[in-house]
């Protein structure tokens, strides 16, 4: 996998050390609350398991799987594959995402999960990538800002691989541009 990669933008080491200030962060500020942690297959799936692992309070686990049609990018079409198998009145939702780029996956959901009454409703996102953004989101956890750069790896991928690379990665231009 390494031969189709330019180099690491964030180590394996900066992502542990990371996602463990976020899960003291999130400990901290949920203490007392009933937390539910909502992670966003299929991309997301690894780093929710990394963080739930630093939440230190009771906490309870859910799975959502969005599917978006980038046919306009711009209005990105979502659709729910997977929803939550639980209720969220009162609860304190925490949406987990790998990356927001556009926003408009963020926008949907929080759209999507405000009608369920959630006392309150977050988002923790690893990776931030402000300069693709085209809608206002709030990111309450962030681990990490990067430039505008083809990334794959912690659950990020290019055509379903490079998912299980530990490290955050740059493709290589000629991997995307070769493959179409
Ligand atoms: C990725 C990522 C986010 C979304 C972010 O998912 O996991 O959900 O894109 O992009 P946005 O801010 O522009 O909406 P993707 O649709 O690639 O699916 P995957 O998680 O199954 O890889």
């Amino acid at each position: 996998m390494y031969e189709d990669i330019e180099r690491v933008l964030v180590t394996e080491e900066e992502i542990r050390a990371k996602i463990k200030e976020m899960g003291e962060a999130i400990s901290r500020d949920y203490a007392g609350k009933e937390l539910v942690v909502v992670g966003i297959l299929k991309g997301a799936a690894l780093f929710t398991a990394d963080l739930f692992r630093q939440i230190t309070i009771p906490a309870t686990l859910d799975f959502m799987r969005i599917v978006s049609y980038a046919g306009t990018k711009s209005t990105g079409v979502h659709r729910v594959l997977l929803d939550l198998e639980y209720e969220l009145d009162n609860k304190h939702v925490l949406v987990v995402e790998d990356i927001v780029d556009t926003g408009l996956t963020i926008r949907f959901l929080m759209d999507y999960l405000k009608p369920r009454n959630p006392a309150s409703l977050r988002v923790a996102s690893l990776l931030d990538k402000p300069s693709r953004r085209k809608v206002d989101v709030e990111i309450h956890y962030k681990g990490f800002e990067i430039p505008d750069e083809f990334v794959v790896g912690m659950g990020l991928d290019y055509n379903e691989k490079y998912r299980n690379l530990r490290e955050i990665c740059v493709l290589k231009p000629e991997v995307y541009t070769r493959q179409g």
